[in-house]
């Protein structure tokens, strides 16, 4: 079965909770300046399991965190949400990270793309994020502009390079 799923290549597959020790570990790896607790994680995956799905041959290699979200302040940096705001305003991409061996084969980008599908089958109008680790250009590539930021002290959990970007859908 392991031999199987590697001769496939890396897909996007549903995270379930038995993924949760591996995205924290590549959390831990690949955002060593931006920790959060298990439960966060935890938490997203049971408020919107649609929205978070990881990358995987045999193992699991990325990982995607996401929902929809309100009009205001994104979710500051480890802190749990309680619930998915109704209505929604946005939709929230909250991680997004894959693993240096892993990277640079387009699968960040189709993801994106099918989380715009997702977002738009949800009525919604825009996507969002907090882009962290100097991924702006990354984003801009996928469609994301830089949004000012009324109160900058509102980002400040995602330290200063952190700014917050948008992509309209159509
Ligand atoms: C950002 C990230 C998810 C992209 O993953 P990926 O699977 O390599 O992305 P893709 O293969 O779809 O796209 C790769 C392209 O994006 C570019 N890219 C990726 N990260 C970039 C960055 N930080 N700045 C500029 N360009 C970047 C690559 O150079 C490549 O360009 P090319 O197609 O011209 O060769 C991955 O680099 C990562 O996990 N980074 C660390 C975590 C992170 O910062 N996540 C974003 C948090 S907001």
């Amino acid at each position: 079965m392991a031999d199987a799923l590697a001769k496939k290549g890396p897909h996007w597959r549903a995270m379930t909770s038995n993924d949760l020790a591996a995205v924290d570990a590549i959390a831990a790896r690949v955002h060593p300046d931006y920790p959060e607790d298990s439960a966060v994680f935890a938490e997203r995956l049971r408020l919107h399991p649609e929205g978070c799905r990881v990358l995987a041959t045999a193992a699991v290699t990325g990982y995607v965190i996401s929902h929809p979200w309100h009009s205001g302040p994104p979710p500051a940096l480890n802190v749990l949400i309680g619930a998915i705001p109704v209505p929604a305003a946005t939709y929230y991409i909250h991680d997004l990270a894959v693993l240096p061996d892993s990277r640079n084969s387009g699968a960040a980008g189709k993801i994106v793309t099918a989380l715009a599908g997702h977002a738009r089958a949800l009525g919604l109008p825009s996507m969002s994020l907090v882009a962290v680790n100097g991924s702006a250009p990354f984003w801009n590539r996928q469609g994301f502009a830089l949004m000012a930021v009324a109160d900058e002290r509102k980002l400040m959990s995602y330290g200063t390079d952190a700014c917050l970007m948008r992509r309209d859908l159509d």
